[in-house]
Order: C-alpha cells, then sequence, then structure tokens
C-alpha cells in the first residue's frame, strides 16, 4: 500500500514537471502559430478601433511582422497599464502601444529597436485661460493611467511635475478628453498624434507646443523571451528598411 502511494506521488510529480516544461516551452516562442499583442486601442492613429476592428499605425507594423515570421497576429485590446504585467507573464507575446521606452520599463521588460517617437503635449479648451506650459501650475490635469504623460505630470515640483493631487488618471486618453471638455480637468497631457486626432474629433479644442524631450516608441517583450525580441526586431528592422513602415505611418500620419 505504501508502495502504491509512493509511486503515484512520484508520477504526479513527473506529471507535473512535464506539464511546467510544456509550459515554459510555449511561452518562450508564439503560442501555436500565434502573434499576440498587447495594445490599448484609444490612441489613434497608433491604435484605435474601427468598429469592431482595431486599426492604427502600431497594429498595422505588427501585421507586416507576423506575416514576415508567418504567425498570425492576434490583438488584445487591454488597459495601458496592464500591457507590461501581461507580457512579462507571457499572457500576450509583445506589448506595442505606441509605448514609450523609459528606464523604469527597462528593468521590467526588453524592447526592441525604436519604430516612432513622440512628444507630450498639453490639451486645454480653445478659451483657457492656460496660453504655456507655465500657467499649468495649480491646474487640474488629466492623463492616461500608466502613461509617461501621468508620469511627468505627477511628479514633485522640483522634479518638473506638478504633484500628485493636482493630476488625475484615466482609464484611457478619450476619456481624460471627456473630461477635459466637460470641465473637470483644465488641460490633459498626451502624446503629440493622439494629442491631434483628439482636437481634429471634438470641437473647441487646441494643442499648447511644449518642449518635452522627444520619447522613442518600441515594442515591448518579456526579459526571458529574447528569442522572439530578436525574431520581431529583425523583420522590424527589415520593414524600417524597405520603406514599408514609412509607408504605413504617411498613410495614418499627414504631414503638417
Ligand atoms: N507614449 C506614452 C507612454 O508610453 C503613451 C502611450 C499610450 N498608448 C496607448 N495605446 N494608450 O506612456
Amino acid at each position: 500500500m505504501k508502495n502504491i502511494t509512493k509511486l503515484i506521488s512520484v508520477l504526479a510529480a513527473l506529471a507535473i514537471a512535464l506539464i511546467c516544461c510544456g509550459c515554459g516551452a510555449k511561452s518562450m516562442t508564439a503560442k501555436e502559430g500565434k502573434l499576440i499583442m498587447a495594445t490599448n486601442a484609444e490612441f489613434p492613429p497608433y491604435e484605435y478601433k474601427e468598429g469592431d476592428k482595431i486599426v492604427g499605425i502600431d497594429a498595422e507594423v505588427a501585421k507586416l511582422i507576423a506575416d514576415k515570421l508567418g504567425l498570425e497576429l492576434e490583438i488584445a485590446d487591454v488597459d495601458f497599464d496592464s500591457i507590461i504585467p501581461g507580457v512579462q507573464s507571457g499572457k500576450y507575446d509583445m506589448g506595442m502601444a505606441g509605448m514609450t521606452v523609459t528606464d523604469e520599463r527597462k528593468e521590467k521588460v526588453n524592447f526592441s529597436d525604436s519604430y516612432a517617437t513622440g512628444v507630450q503635449v498639453v490639451i486645454v479648451r480653445e478659451d483657457s485661460e492656460i496660453k504655456s506650459i507655465d500657467d499649468l501650475e495649480g491646474k487640474k490635469i488629466g492623463a492616461q493611467q500608466g502613461t509617461t504623460g501621468y508620469i511627468y505630470a505627477s511628479d514633485t515640483p522640483e522634479n518638473g511635475g506638478y504633484g500628485e493631487e493636482n493630476v488625475t488618471g484615466y482609464q484611457n486618453g478619450a476619456l481624460a478628453v471627456e473630461a477635459l471638455k466637460g470641465g473637470k480637468v483644465d488641460c490633459v497631457i498626451i502624446d503629440n498624434e493622439p494629442a491631434k486626432a483628439y482636437v481634429a474629433a471634438n470641437e473647441g479644442l487646441k494643442i499648447l507646443d511644449t518642449e518635452y524631450v522627444t520619447e522613442d516608441y518600441a515594442i515591448c517583450f518579456a526579459k526571458k523571451n529574447t528569442e522572439l525580441q530578436e525574431k520581431v526586431n529583425d523583420a522590424l528592422k527589415e520593414l524600417i528598411e524597405d520603406g514599408s513602415v514609412k509607408k504605413v505611418v504617411d498613410k495614418y500620419i499627414k504631414a503638417d
């Protein structure tokens, strides 16, 4: 009897070990021929919804990458601040969301080469008394949770921010812009291209120029998933070099 119990527990341990190996191997490469990209599709022109479809620069470039790798692209639309944790845990193969490369994020994930850039700008109502970023002190600021705009704005004044108590984080950029229109906040800090798209789509808003540093957008991967990172990066490099990425960007961003 005792021996049988022992045998069973040994077999169970073996089975668990085998299953775990399976999962480990799976998370190292794309699952069943799929490339699962996490994004937050409230960020035109990089990613946004047209009906049920997620379109935009990131969606199209990711599709080109997946095609090159012979994988089927699957896009998961999630909150921006759950992209990195989901990539870290292996739930998603990569994160592509107009995501800025920062030192803090680099501690959690690896990044591809950069394929685009952005700058944080300030959106205000047309009749706003805020004329430049020097007028932001003590104003109510809106930003999307977890974004660089939120991170900069909520920093302490000594570090160039406006203090956490003055910043409201919204689940996405569209909600922050709604709050601005409804007078719940006095301005919204967000990346320049989405800012242009939101201002074009909503009456009575304008953009203030800022001189914040240029941010690099890149694709993120789990630290341990260097194999996929290299493959995607090689594909991305080719697509940048042969002009395919520029073609997609030009389709969505008209030179002004
Ligand atoms: N570039 C900013 C950042 O990385 C904002 C990105 C927001 N992207 C999105 N798909 N909502 O923090």
